[in-house]
């Protein structure tokens, strides 16, 4: 048996609520919360047991993952008074695991989509002998994330989280945000205050002499800190390019769940969602997009990358590109909206109000 700690939470983290209500990992992502897809993809993986370690509007996980049975899993839940980091949030859940002071237990980031064979992962932990082993991937700009350069043998040489000076960018490796530790690893982790696994328990690890096993796999890969990246994944997912055992058998173009209404001269493509009670008006395109529910696109819109939130309205003849529209907002009518624009939750834009084209 493995076992597992999902990371969801954290003062810092990239997975608040920007203009949606809903956190991250519970925003539907092809059609299911995002959060759903870690989950099915462990327990494909062979782990049955898997402790949430919450510190951010944990209370809308448990009502809705409950014990995990639906989905084959043990699942458990802590919840942290204040965001105590990556490594104390590990360190704080290590009562509830079942696994011996030398097994392997295994860590995610909650907020990344990722095609990473899982068990190959213990596999190669397995045989490395290692103390921690880490999924790495390539990235064409490393400076957002934790760089990890190895040997000739994968060992991991350096851990630099988030370097800022360039001499510092060694690699373009970098931390994935799947773990494996072994059991007492996490036993060493202080207990008493708040731990960065990235910025001390890895440099601490590598000081003492510890093995830190680095595996990179370049299967699909993408952190969905950001509005934007989580449409991309959304659509990912729909489109069957990042898998997921809970989206087999509806990969297409368009993902539109039951109790939403598409008008039959809409187009939808590049792996669009509509969540139930969503409306696409008339001659509406959107490509590339999620619709949360109840939202409402009005006849002739033409939205792509964006995500629009729950019950939130867009305009007839309305231009949408990489936008983000939280829950509630009213965009009116023959506006343009680009480029990273973010609306939020219930304002009003009255027609015609804003543009981004230039007068030429
Ligand atoms: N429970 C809990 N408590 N979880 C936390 C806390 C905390 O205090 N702080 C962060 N987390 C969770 C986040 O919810 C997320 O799932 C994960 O830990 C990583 O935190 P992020 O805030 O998303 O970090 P990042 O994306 O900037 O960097 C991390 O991920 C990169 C890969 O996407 C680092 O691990 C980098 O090294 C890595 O490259
Ligand atoms: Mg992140």
């Amino acid at each position: 048996m493995t076992e597992a700690i999902l990371l969801v939470g954290g003062k810092g983290t990239r997975l608040r609520p920007l203009t949606v209500n809903t956190p991250k990992p519970m925003v539907p992502a092809a059609g299911v919360p995002f959060l759903t897809h870690q989950l099915a993809r462990a327990r494909a993986a062979g782990v049955e047991h898997i402790v949430l370690a919450t510190s951010y509007l944990a209370e809308v996980f448990e009502p809705y993952f409950g014990d995990g049975s639906s989905l084959g899993l043990r699942l458990e839940y802590v919840t942290e008074n204040e965001p105590l980091g990556t490594g104390g949030a590990i360190r704080n859940v290590a009562d509830r695991l079942e696994s011996g002071p030398g097994d392997p237990v295994l860590i995610f980031n909650g907020d990344i989509l990722t095609g990473l064979d899982i068990a190959g992962l213990v596999a190669t932990h397995r045989s490395a002998g290692a103390d921690v082993s880490l999924h790495l991937t390539r990235v064409e700009d490393p400076r957002a994330f934790g760089l990890v350069p190895t040997d000739a043998d994968g060992r991991v040489t350096a851990f630099l989280e988030k370097p800022e000076s360039p001499e510092n960018i060694v690699t373009d490796q970098i931390n994935a945000g799947a773990y494996v530790f072994n059991r007492s690893v996490i036993d060493s982790i202080p207990s008493d205050r708040p731990v960065s696994v990235e910025r001390e328990t890895f440099p601490g690890l590598l000081a003492d002499g510890a093995h830190l096993q680095g595996m990179v796999d370049s299967t699909y890969w993408l952190d969905l800190g950001t509005p934007q990246a989580f449409v991309r994944g959304s659509a990912d997912l729909v489109q069957g390019r990042a898998p997921s055992p809970v989206v087999t058998g509806r990969c297409g173009d368009q993902l539109v769940l039951d109790g939403a209404y598409v008008a039959d001269d809409a187009k939808l493509t590049g792996g669009t969602a509509v969540s139930a009670g969503a409306v696409i008006g008339s001659g509406a395109i959107v490509d590339g997009s999620t619709v949360l529910q109840g939202a409402v696109i009005e006849s002739g819109a033409v939205i792509s990358h964006s995500l629009i939130g729950a019950g939130a309205v867009i305009g007839a003849r309305t231009v949408l590109d990489g936008a983000v529209i939280g829950d509630g907002a009213r965009i009116g009518a023959d506006n343009e909206l680009r480029h990273g624009a973010r609306v939020w939750c219930d304002a009003v834009i009255p027609d015609g109000a804003v543009r981004f084209s230039s007068d030429q």
